[in-house]
């Protein structure tokens, strides 16, 4: 059995109401693994309330002349035990290829951290049925016997703040899932945990879950909502 990862994707938003209050849903629960990725600004606090927090990307080199960025090393000293790498904002918005990607997945390792690497076709390449060939090449150059999580996250079904977008439904999101489990090497295929990423939202989490290669989600929007990201923690609990 996989322990359920339930991970909040804060994005470049303010912290949420509570967040940082004793009974706030994002703390830690004995029956599961709860991560809020917040802003570089908002980590410290995070960590100082003691909720378990990672960074929503991070550089590969431990330290130099990169204006903007914060690296893996520099995450993992602030406390940090999660890093993001490869979401497809980053990829599209940043320019991330699945070289640069791999480059930080080794580096979080490294710096003893455990990446959760984002992969997920976009509409025109479902379109053009190329989805499970994108997915193939976005994890071919991973450390796929390391310790890791991957999240599936279909670019078309990021809400992108727009709670109206439809996720990927329950059978889809099962067929990608065990496709990319298909990928791990044999020692890692029972305990590597997969979640999905996409318009999750209390409506659907019960369903997307229910599925056996699904081990959780990595919720955006929702996220931001306490009580609805605390429907998804009960979702993910049954
Ligand atoms: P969403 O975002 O839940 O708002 O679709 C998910 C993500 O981008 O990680």
């Amino acid at each position: 059995m996989r322990r359920p990862l339930i991970a909040a994707n804060w994005k470049m938003f303010p912290l949420p109401e509570g967040a940082l209050d004793n009974d706030s849903p994002y703390r830690e629960r004995g029956d599961m693994d709860i991560v809020v990725f917040p802003t570089f600004l908002d980590i410290k606090e995070c960590i100082h309330a003691r909720l378990i927090t990672g960074g929503q990307t991070g550089h590969n080199e431990p330290s130099g002349a990169h204006t903007g960025d914060v690296s893996m090393q520099h995450l993992a000293d602030a406390g940090c035990r999660y890093v993001l790498c490869g979401h497809s904002e980053r990829r599209a918005e940043h320019g991330e290829t699945d070289e640069m990607v791999a480059a930080q997945v080794i580096a979080a390792l490294e710096s003893r951290m455990h990446p959760i690497v984002c992969v997920g076709e976009t509409a025109a390449e479902r379109k053009a049925g190329t989805q499970h060939a994108v997915i193939e090449r976005q994890m071919s150059g991973l450390p796929l016997a390391s310790d890791l999580t991957v999240a599936y996250e279909p670019v078309w079904a990021i809400s992108g703040g727009d709670t109206s977008t439809k996720a990927a439904t329950p059978e889809d999101a099962e067929e990608m899932h065990a496709f990319i489990r298909s990928l791990l090497p044999e020692e890692k295929r029972e305990a590597t945990r997969i979640l999905y990423g996409g318009s999750v939202k209390p409506e659907n989490a019960a369903a997307l879950f229910a599925q056996p290669d699904i081990d959780g989600g990595l919720v955006g929007a929702a996220s931001l909502d306490p009580a609805a990201f605390q429907s998804i923690v009960e979702a993910a609990s049954a």
